[in-house]
């Protein structure tokens, strides 16, 4: 066997090991996240259309099965019992939302809108078209009403733009981004039990003050039963994302050229196309910092850019967002900035900072779901020596120290460089779409 059909079987015995028959989805990782999250299941789906359509639809339908009445998709889905992770669905009370899932408890949060263009992944990815296409017609019109709720309930002033209102909203959950806004915030010490930094070394994760800010922004949100229109006008943390609004921008493009191939759907795609000219323009003048040379976060609660860059900064060229000038800039700076020979790409944060750290969870280190979209990014837009480095340099460090959550950008680094959780699934499952493209 070669090397690559080598990785691609351990790749899949990870998948394997971490799918729940039963009940039809897969943990990202044992111990550490014990049940279904929303983007990790996207990009899980991912690596098993390349093997096992079935386990793909099941995992994505799990997910869709958990859809609040209003098109909200929860960021966990609590399907089973488990000890090993706080917060849990006793903290969560998704049952507070009066259109929250009767059948699941969940989280009342949700996490960047990946669904869109996994759809599209699967429909390039799978070899029986019709079989695939079949599956697309029975859940598209979910994460189409999905997205309506995005653009009804989390845009407040009507620009296109949907805000997050919690960093676990994010995907980059201990973001330096954070540190502005936790400044803003003086939570109460909560009592609480941590089990996460009993699964991974304590040096690796948020600290136990991080997580008053987490807690209490969910305190507040559950105060108000989940209502978006009070968590617009009350939450402390109130964000307009690039990674986020990007993924939704990139899948608002999927849902349009698959409503395209199946047919019968004008009106949808009509609307669909109305958010995207907005969502593009407004993203293009509100999130992008001249000055840093890249897209950034932009604070709408206390109405200014949060001026750093992160892996999220480059994410906009995964959805064609900015235009060939701007595509430039954004790859000098990534050169610059992340780019030296000594550093794997791509940090999760600018390296030059003080605030990097580079074992510490979105704090510095890189992640395969980031290298996965900025890879696919730089090819589109022809930069192909910078996006081959990408896939290269995520396949050798997950070949070198395993399928880690999370690996060190230092290349001086060479003993146990990576971080967090093992046998982490999305870890595995974008190995095999990086080595099967
Ligand atoms: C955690 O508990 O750190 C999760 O990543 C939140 O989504």
């Amino acid at each position: 066997m070669t090397t690559k059909d080598n990785l691609i079987e351990n790749a899949k015995t990870v998948l394997n090991s971490n799918f729940d028959e039963d009940k039809g989805f897969t943990i990202p990782c044992e111990g550490l996240y014990p049940f279904q999250w929303n983007w990790d299941s996207g990009f899980i789906a991912i690596g098993f259309a390349h093997y096992d359509t079935d386990k793909a639809k099941r995992e994505i339908e799990a997910l869709l099965s958990a859809q609040w009445e209003n098109g909200f998709i929860p960021h966990i889905i609590f399907h089973n019992d488990s000890d090993t992770y706080f917060p849990g669905p006793d903290f969560h009370l998704s049952k507070l939302h009066p259109l929250a899932s009767k059948s699941h408890r969940t989280t009342g949060m949700t996490q960047p809108p990946v669904l869109g263009f996994v759809l599209k992944e699967l429909y390039e990815i799978v070899e029986d078209k019709t079989d695939i296409l079949n599956f697309i017609k029975a859940n598209i019109d979910k994460v189409y009403h999905n997205h309506e709720h995005f653009y009804t309930h989390r845009d407040p002033n009507q620009e296109g733009l949907a805000f997050i209102y919690h960093n676990w909203e994010s995907g980059t959950d201990n973001s330096p981004i954070w540190d502005d806004i936790w400044d803003t915030m003086n939570p109460p010490n909560y009592k609480f039990e941590r089990r996460d930094t009993t699964h991974v070394d304590a040096s690796q994760r948020p600290t136990n003050r991080e997580y008053d800010y987490y807690l209490h922004l969910i305190e507040i949100a559950k105060e108000h039963h989940y209502d978006d229109a009070k968590i617009a006008e009350l939450s402390p943390f109130l964000v307009q994302d690039p990674l986020f609004n990007a993924m939704l921008i990139k899948s608002n493009a999927a849902l349009i050229a698959l409503y395209e191939i199946i047919g019968d759907a004008a009106d949808k795609i009509s609307q669909l196309k109305q958010w995207q000219t907005k969502a593009i323009a407004r993203f293009n003048e509100k999130l992008f910092n001249e000055k840093l040379g890249a897209y950034v976060h932009y604070d709408l609660r206390n109405e200014k850019q949060i001026e750093h860059i992160s892996s999220s900064s480059f994410s906009p060229l995964f959805a064609d967002i900015p235009d060939e000038a701007r595509a430039n800039t954004l790859v000098e700076t990534m050169k610059t900035k992340f780019g030296s020979e000594n550093r794997y790409l791509c940090a999760s944060f600018d390296p030059d900072s003080d605030r990097f750290n580079p074992k510490k969870y979105w704090r510095g280190p890189v992640w395969i779901n980031l290298n996965w979209l900025l890879y696919k990014g730089l090819k589109s837009y022809g930069f192909y020596d910078l996006s081959n480095r990408v896939k290269d340099d995520s396949i050798t460090l997950i070949e070198k120290y395993g399928f880690y959550e999370y690996f060190d950008s230092r290349k001086e680094v060479t003993e146990n460089a990576g971080y967090g959780g093992n046998n982490f699934s999305w870890s595995a499952a974008l190995l095999i779409d990086f080595l099967k493209s």
